[in-house]
């Protein structure tokens, strides 16, 4: 077997005293013998979901080889590309997770898992940059250092889709600064650019921001390899992202899009949903800046307003 024949003792007891099945399989002579003796040995899973998503997984994967005729050359690329990946990706460079995502695969999986039809707020990506390690703000505080970059003022309500205010729920938000960057790319002494706080009695939430700015997904590896491949672009349009979640709501994962990036129809991990773009809007208003607590009010500001819908659970 490749790979080594060492194992640990607390595997080794895992599998001791394991038969064989209590069926023979025929010998390979053909392509589809080796699927179903392939698929024979998955359907012994005694989990019904795991049985189902393992068979599909080996017929699709199956017929990808057959259709294809792959070839031996193709199919030790395709495993030295898949160690690759996996030897680059750290919680910090999750490598393997966008490979999938510029294949639109998660993507899919929230489309798939998305009910259409009310007017709550649509879902789309986490993303790679998510993390517990973030700073409570109050409304009107900023979860972005001075300096970082435009100013923003995000402002809105969250409701339900009766449109009745939700007060005590949790937003979670976070978002690149002006160099496009998260701050765990650059390994910040402390948060920034993320921030955590709740909405009101009435639902209301504000905080003070930075204007997201478009960037592009790492391509010094193996997902810039496959891009060029494909002759595609590796950017992501500007985009906030938020977390919103309250007791005896389903939580939505999201990201509002400013109107008007070059990059909102050509998104390299296919995450912009119509509803989710917004249109910010500029304040020249030095006093309104100053009172909201920007710190050089003379520079203005955007205004990104925009309720949120939770879906009852
Ligand atoms: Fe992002």
């Amino acid at each position: 077997m490749p790979g080594g024949t060492s194992s640990t003792p607390q595997y080794e007891a895992l599998y001791n005293g394991l038969e064989p099945p209590p069926f023979k399989m025929p010998f390979i002579d053909s392509p589809d013998v080796v699927t179903s003796n392939t698929l024979r040995l998955v359907g012994e899973t005694p989990d019904a979901r795991k049985r189902l998503l393992f068979t599909s997984l080996t017929r699709h994967i199956h017929e990808f080889v057959t259709e294809n005729k792959l070839t031996v050359q193709e199919w030790r690329d395709a495993v030295a590309f898949l160690n690759r990946t996996g030897n680059m990706s750290t919680p910090d460079r999750p490598e393997m997770e966008l490979v999938l995502d510029i294949f639109g695969v998660e993507a899919l999986v929230d489309a798939v898992n998305s009910p259409p039809g009310d007017n709550a707020t649509e879902s789309t990506l986490l993303g790679p940059f998510y993390t517990h390690n973030t700073q409570d703000v109050s409304h009107g505080d900023s979860i972005a250092s001075e300096g970082k970059g435009e100013y923003m003022y995000v402002e809105g309500r969250v409701l339900d889709t009766e449109g009745k205010p939700i007060s005590n729920a949790l937003i979670d938000t976070w978002e690149t600064d002006d160099t496009g960057h998260y701050d765990l790319q650059y390994a910040a002494e402390v948060p920034d650019c993320r921030g955590r706080l709740f909405t009101d009695n009435e639902g209301k939430f504000n905080f003070r921001a930075i204007v997201p700015v478009a960037y592009p997904v790492l391509a010094d590896g193996p997902v810039g390899d496959l891009l060029l491949a494909m002759n595609r672009h590796n950017m992501r349009p500007a985009h906030l992202h938020l977390i919103v979640d309250a007791l005896g709501y389903e939580k939505v994962m999201t990201q509002f899009y400013p109107s008007g990036d070059k990059w909102l129809d050509s998104d390299s991990v296919f995450a912009v949903k119509k509803s989710l773009i917004v249109d910010l809007e500029t304040v020249n208003d030095s006093e309104r800046a100053k009172a909201l607590g920007f710190k050089n009010p003379d520079k203005g500001f955007k205004l990104l307003k925009r309720d949120i819908v939770l879906r009852r659970k």
